[in-house]
């Protein structure tokens, strides 16, 4: 019997990405996985409440009360370290973090991003502007992608991705909306199942699923 992992998330904003974790682990989707703890860099952030409105622990750790970026990051890492945090969820955390973090949990933290990278990804491209971004360019096809938080953002090895149809009709507000019903939501809890389950593998930069 493998020992249940402790899935500690990340959050910054309405955490519609952390309740389909919740509703997953309710409904025994998420094999071998528990979420023990809910980390928000916002204390307004929607999603604390859902958390707590599951019984789930929470901790606000803000930004704006770190001097910079390293202080930020020890001050997160301290905390999951803590938490025994064997899985770290970034489900819509919009605060940069270093290298620090990802020395301490080496392929051990996923992020769902809503594009199909290496498109729509990087620096400035989170939330509804990658979905801006999207309609701007003109692409037929968008998605969502879940990967391995490595020092390269929105570059680890990815682990999931699902497409969506953009339309002629859309707004960045009706695209989010598809992204995350048709894929984020599906793929994220998938993605942290097969995580728990041990069926990820990480070879030159690729995934392989078990
Ligand atoms: C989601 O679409 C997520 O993919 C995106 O922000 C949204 C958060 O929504 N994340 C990023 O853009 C990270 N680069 P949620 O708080 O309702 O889960």
């Amino acid at each position: 019997m493998k020992t249940m992992k402790n899935i500690a998330v990340l959050v910054s904003g309405g955490g519609t990405n952390l309740q389909a974790l919740i509703d997953a682990e309710k409904s025994g989707l998420i094999k071998n996985g528990k979420i023990t703890c809910v980390i928000s860099s916002k204390a307004d952030a929607y999603a604390l409440e859902r958390a707590k409105q599951n019984g789930i622990k929470t901790k606000v750790i803000a930004r704006k009360d770190h001097p910079d970026v390293a202080a930020y990051t020890k001050a997160v890492t301290d905390s999951l370290i803590e938490e025994k945090a064997d899985l770290v969820v970034y489900a819509g955390f919009m605060t940069i973090l270093d290298e620090q973090i990802v020395k301490a949990f080496p392929y051990k933290m996923i992020n769902v991003h809503p594009a199909l990278i290496p498109s729509f990804c990087g620096k400035g491209f989170y939330g509804l502007h990658v979905h801006e971004a999207v309609l701007k360019k003109g692409v037929k096809v968008t998605g969502a992608t879940v990967h391995f938080v490595t020092e390269v953002c929105d570059g680890g090895p990815i682990i999931l991705q699902d497409t969506v149809q953009v339309l002629d009709s859309d707004t960045p507000e009706i695209l989010q909306k598809r992204v995350m019903e048709n894929v984020e939501w599906k793929l994220l809890p998938k993605a942290v199942s097969l995580f728990c389950e041990d069926r990820i593998t990480v070879k030159d930069g690729r995934t392989y699923i078990k």
